[in-house]
């Protein structure tokens, strides 16, 4: 068993929309468990921090804009393969492009309102986590 934890935000489009649940019902009905979660209102620096690695994108500015238009949920989810599971249940990052069933091709608007975010790797995935939580925000389920 490969047992890993990932970094998952409902962004504020997804808060707006009355997503939470309908989110959260599928990360675990796909066997992920929740194991730490929060709501809160993220500050510029703050956005601009988490997605610092895109600050030289084009679309950085309205990207930071746009997640602190409202509150977003954070949360850790472990499983087996947590971190590529997860990301096949967000489908690609344009709506357009994600696969049928997936929450993108489902419920988001646009690549910049796509309702989730979800770490990319295993470092990023440790980075992200503690950049929301700390270690005794986390309570394990699969050990
Ligand atoms: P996310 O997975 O949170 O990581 C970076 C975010 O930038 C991405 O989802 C998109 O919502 C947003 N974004 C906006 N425009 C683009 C773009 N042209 N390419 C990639 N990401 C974009």
């Amino acid at each position: 068993m490969n047992i890993e934890r990932t970094l998952s935000i409902i962004k504020p489009d997804g808060v707006e929309k009355n997503l939470i649940g309908e989110v959260y019902r599928r990360f675990e009905q796909a066997g992920l468990r929740i194991v730490a979660s929060r709501m809160l209102q993220l500050s510029q620096a703050q956005a601009e921090a988490f997605y610092a690695v895109h600050r030289e994108r084009p679309f950085y500015r309205d990207l930071v804009n746009y997640m602190i238009s409202g509150p977003v949920v954070a949360q850790v989810l472990e499983g087996e393969n947590a971190i590529e599971r997860h990301r096949e249940i967000m489908g690609a990052t344009d709506p357009k492009k994600a696969a049928k069933g997936t929450i993108r091709a489902d419920l988001a608007a646009s690549i910049e309102e796509n309702v989730v975010h979800g770490s990319d790797g295993a470092e990023t995935a440790r980075n992200e986590i503690a950049f929301f939580f700390a270690q005794s925000d986390i309570c394990p389920r699969l050990r």
